[in-house]
């Protein structure tokens, strides 16, 4: 079954615990935690801190997508903060292999992920070496923008690439502008992971519905 992570981004950080076991007890798959820089995107975001809370409010498995520069200096707290998965971006990675190497030294679950605008090719040679591959399907930096519609047909490509290489565990992550219409052509291609943000926490009836309609809009169910 295809998992659901929603992206804490566009909760109400005023209430993080209680968004967070609301999204668990909706049937979330997993946690995303965007941690942002300012530097590599325009925004900045959440660190080990709020990271460790969220650790705290919920059992689920902890997605945390690095958008930051010199990520190798940051890994140790985000894993000693509860991280299950730790997602670095190509662009940010002069030795990556390296990195991802030291990400399960530090017994944390390994993922890369590329900008719109960066070929696939980038990753190509690391993917054996991965837990997670994430197609980011809007530019980093915020939530609520719309899903870039060339994504579809990168992870149909990255799906390819996963089967020839016979990386049946790979997991393939999607991220940005998922929401009922993007879901169903998103899961098609071929993603296991959906990441969402503001359709999920920015859901007028709330995150639980939103969740369940989302779930109904990949299962092919009426809403
Ligand atoms: C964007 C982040 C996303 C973001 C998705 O840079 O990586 O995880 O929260 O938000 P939505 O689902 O609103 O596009
Ligand atoms: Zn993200």
């Amino acid at each position: 079954m295809v998992k659901i992570a929603p992206s804490i981004l566009s909760a109400d950080f005023g209430r993080l615990a209680e968004q967070v076991s609301e999204a668990e007890e909706a049937g979330a798959d997993w946690i995303h935690v965007d941690v942002m820089d300012g530097s590599f995107v325009p925004n900045i975001t959440i660190g080990p801190a709020v990271t460790e809370a969220v650790r705290s409010a919920t059992d689920l498995p902890i997605d945390v997508h690095l958008m930051i520069k010199n990520p190798d200096q940051h890994l140790s707290a985000f894993a000693d903060a509860g991280a299950d998965y730790l997602t670095v971006h190509q662009e940010t990675c002069v030795h990556l292999h390296r990195t991802i190497d030291s990400i399960r030294g530090l017994g944390v679950k390994p993922g890369i992920t590329l900008n719109p605008a960066t070929p696939l090719k980038a990753i190509e040679d690391i993917l054996s070496y991965v837990d997670l591959a994430l197609v980011m399907s809007v530019n980093p930096g915020f939530g609520g923008q719309s899903f870039i519609s060339s994504s579809t047909e990168k992870i149909k490509n990255l799906k390819n690439m996963i089967e020839q290489k016979g990386l049946k565990d790979l997991e393939l992550e999607v991220d940005g502008g998922i929401n009922l219409d993007t879901a169903a052509p998103a899961v098609s291609a071929g993603s296991t992971v959906l990441v969402a943000g503001s359709a999920i926490f920015g859901h007028p009836e709330g995150i639980s519905e939103a969740i369940r309609h989302l779930r109904k809009a990949v299962t092919g169910e009426p809403v």
